[in-house]
């Protein structure tokens, strides 16, 4: 796991209403992606595993994170989305847009930022009986105060603080998914 450092030479943005100030370069991010493909490279050796993004905010990492990994390899994404379930049951999210058989699979599952851990719950919910072989999850960023649940992340490419950040696929509603760089909401203090 790398640890990102602060970036003071770079302006700041205006999305919708907020400010955001710059916080993890895009040579810093590279860095973290590399990493974490070759982590699982080394791991995967002899399989051929199946990447599966989650959209929207890993449409970045996923692209650039195949670039760095250079064994055989399949692509796809997914989208999670809620659906009312029945009335006992309340909200349920299910994948949209998976075409590929993954039973038997090694999937890797590649997300954005995990956060609340809520949305990798859902995920374990959906994968638990699809059969597949091995279920890893890999998530370029991260906010260990904030995670409080008892589930398994395999690959973490950068640590961060519980603030609000956009860039690089992460969006501030709708906006800010094209930076390169990532910034961070501009707060008081
Ligand atoms: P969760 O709280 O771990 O379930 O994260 C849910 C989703 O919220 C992530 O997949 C992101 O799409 C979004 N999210 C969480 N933190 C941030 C952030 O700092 N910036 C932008 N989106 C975020
Ligand atoms: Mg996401």
């Amino acid at each position: 796991m790398l640890f990102c450092t602060k970036l003071a030479t770079m302006d700041s943005i205006k999305l919708h209403d907020k400010h955001f100030t710059p916080f993890i370069s895009a040579q810093e991010i590279d860095n973290a992606v590399k990493k974490v493909a070759q982590d699982i490279e080394t791991d995967l050796k002899g399989e051929q595993p199946l990447f599966i993004g989650i959209l929207n905010g890993s449409f970045m990492f996923v692209a650039d994170f195949v670039r760095h990994y250079k064994d055989n390899c399949e692509v796809s994404f997914v989208k999670l989305s809620s659906y009312q379930g029945t009335s006992s049951t309340g909200k349920i999210k299910e994948l949209v847009g998976l075409q590929e058989n993954i039973e038997g699979r090694t999937v890797v599952i590649l997300e954005d930022i995990i956060d609340t851990g809520n949305t990798l719950k859902e995920i374990y919910q959906i994968f638990k009986d699809k059969k597949v072989k091995t279920l890893k999850i890999a998530t370029l960023f991260f906010k260990p105060e904030v995670f409080k649940k008892d589930l398994k992340i395999d690959y973490i490419g950068l640590s961060i603080p519980n603030k609000f950040i956009v860039g690089y696929g992460l969006d501030y509603d709708g906006l800010g998914r094209n930076l390169s760089d990532i910034y961070q909401l501009k707060t008081p203090n």
